[in-house]
């Protein structure tokens, strides 16, 4: 039997906003799995949510970080390279190797996500990309020399990379490149033997979710089109995710893995 252990393995996690997060789902089942985990939080504002989840993670794991009862805590706002360089400093002190990243984090204004997407304005194209695309460059370019035994780098897409979604608008385009990165970086990264995936997830109730115009329409059709007649949970995505985490994907890398109970496949 092959069980999952990630003991001595080391995750940092982007994205992380509150209880609902995927990234906390992510986050919850790599700490059951026995990482160490370094939760990585936007700005000042939702470092009190970081706050409040984390002691959650210390019961489940045995060694925590820094020798104290909590996970490691790093601001990043992802468009800021001094908080890139600081976060990622940080994460070289107090951890010193890198095993898995979770790149769990997308933006779009609100404005962009509804309407007409041939309304989008070049500034509302370009906070969407950057921030959800180009991102995903940037953490890999300050992870990848702190994985030195190899490493696993995950991110979270959408089907509107491949698809229209009316109200999805500029987020499809992110997705799309999103994705492209996920297949360059794979190649780039495979001789330091660090993989690159992504996890295609099925509507989910978040912060994020939310504000995309039409979402509850969306969520309802694809548990009515979907083979498994139903909506994904949180927890799907969570051990889809620990499967390309960990070594029992180590030969899966450049993939995009559709978690949405198979509505990608359907053609109606
Ligand atoms: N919820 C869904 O239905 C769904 C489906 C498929 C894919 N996804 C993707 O999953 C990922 C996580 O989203 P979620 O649904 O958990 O929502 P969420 O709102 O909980 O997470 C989004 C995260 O992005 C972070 N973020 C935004 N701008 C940032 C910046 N400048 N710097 C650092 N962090 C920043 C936010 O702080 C937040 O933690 C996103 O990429 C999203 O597109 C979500």
């Amino acid at each position: 039997m092959y069980t999952i252990d990630l003991t001595g393995k080391n995750a940092l996690i982007f994205g992380v906003a509150n209880q609902r997060s995927i990234a906390w789902a992510i986050t919850q089942t790599l700490n059951q799995a026995g990482a160490r985990i370094a939760l990585s939080y936007q700005n000042e504002r939702l470092r009190e949510n970081v706050e409040r989840l984390a002691p959650a993670l210390s019961s489940a794991h045995p060694e925590p970080v820094e020798g104290s009862k909590s996970p490691l805590l790093v601001q990043c706002d992802v468009t800021r390279e001094e908080d890139l360089a600081s976060a990622f400093q940080k994460i070289k002190e107090q951890m010193g190797q890198l095993h898995m990243i979770v790149h769990s984090i997308a933006f779009a204004q609100r404005e962009d996500l509804g309407g007409s997407f041939s309304k989008t304005t070049l500034e509302g194209f370009r906070a969407a990309l950057d921030v959800s695309a180009y991102s995903l460059v940037a953490i890999t370019r300050h992870a990848a020399p702190l994985m030195a035994d190899g490493g696993s780098i995950l991110t979270l897409t959408f089907l509107a990379s491949e698809r229209a979604f009316p109200g999805y608008n500029v987020m499809g385009t992110a997705k799309a490149a999103l994705e492209n990165e996920v297949r360059q970086l794979a190649y780039e990264l495979g001789p330091r033997n660090i993989r690159v995936n992504a996890v295609s997830a099925g509507p989910l109730d978040t912060l994020s979710s939310r504000v995309i115009h039409g979402y509850t329409d969306m969520k309802r059709i694809a548990a009515e089109r979907a083979p498994l007649k139903r909506n994904i949970t949180h927890d799907e995505v969570a051990r889809a995710a620990l499967f390309l985490l960990s070594d029992l994907s180590s030969g899966v890398t450049g993939e995009v893995l559709h978690v949405d109970a198979g509505y990608n496949i359907m053609g109606i």
